[in-house]
């Protein structure tokens, strides 16, 4: 395996300059196997070597996967002028070169948002073909009937002829104005205009779950945090 320079390496784990780094360096927090590095020209093999900054061991893994309850008025981009993104409110230690959403929620959707850098990974759970179930919590205008429900999972064409697979619907509250909804594709405002073809507006969305994996309850609206080996495994496992 290659080795690189350990300014480079911590740049790509942790998004902090070179000159910051630099600056961290030169006052002792860079550490490679226990020792510390004053001179980040240094070069190391990533996978091979204990690196801390600041006392903490440094994720030097190429890719990363984070868990973040997205908030209303955040959009799912990597970047934009004009809006806040999911990956601009990610906190500094989670922060990594080629950040990206694995797939999109509206701006005014909440929930789970997958953000990786791992395109191969991100392509896999996103196309239809793999069958990776979304599953949303939608807040209706009025009551969800089961007439509702078998028009949803019997699959649409609306009048403009954008098609949706069969979804599955459940009333969740006695009003049936509360509806889990699971879906395997990621449409256009694919969930709103499924409700809108059969009367019902869409008031709030949430994701609550990619695959097999829910969104923590103990994260707050806006937190991410890394997910663990054992958790991707089931986003894949439905
Ligand atoms: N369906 C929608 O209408 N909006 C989303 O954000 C996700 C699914």
């Amino acid at each position: 395996m290659a080795t690189e320079r350990l300014d480079k390496i911590l740049g790509n784990a942790c998004g902090i300059s070179r000159s910051e780094l630099k600056k961290l360096a030169k006052k002792g927090a860079v550490k490679l196997n226990g020792k510390p590095v004053f001179d980040l020209s240094e070069k190391a093999e990533a996978q091979l070597s204990v690196i801390e900054l600041n006392g903490e061991i440094v994720n030097t893994s190429k890719f990363i996967y984070i868990m973040q309850n997205k908030p209303k008025g955040v959009v799912s981009a990597s970047a934009s002028d004009s809006d806040l993104t999911v990956v601009d409110i990610l906190p500094e230690d989670l922060q990594r070169k080629g950040l990206f959403p694995a797939g999109r929620l509206d701006k005014d959707t909440t929930g789970f948002v997958l953000i990786t850098n791992d395109g191969a990974f991100a392509h896999r759970i996103l196309s239809p073909s793999n069958h990776v179930p979304k599953t949303y919590l939608a807040r209706l205008d009025k009551a969800c009937s089961d007439e509702h429900i078998s028009v949803l999972e019997g699959g649409m064409t609306l009048k403009d002829g954008a098609r949706f697979k069969p979804a599955s619907v459940k009333a969740l509250n006695g009003e049936r104005t509360l509806a889990e909804v699971v879906i395997c594709e990621g449409k256009y405002h694919q969930i709103k205009r499924m409700f809108k073809a059969v009367g019902l507006e869409v008031i709030e969305l949430k994701r609550i779950k990619i695959g097999g994996l829910s969104l923590d309850s103990e994260l707050s609206e806006g937190s991410s945090r890394e997910i663990g080996a054992e958790e991707l495994k089931l986003i894949e496992k439905n």
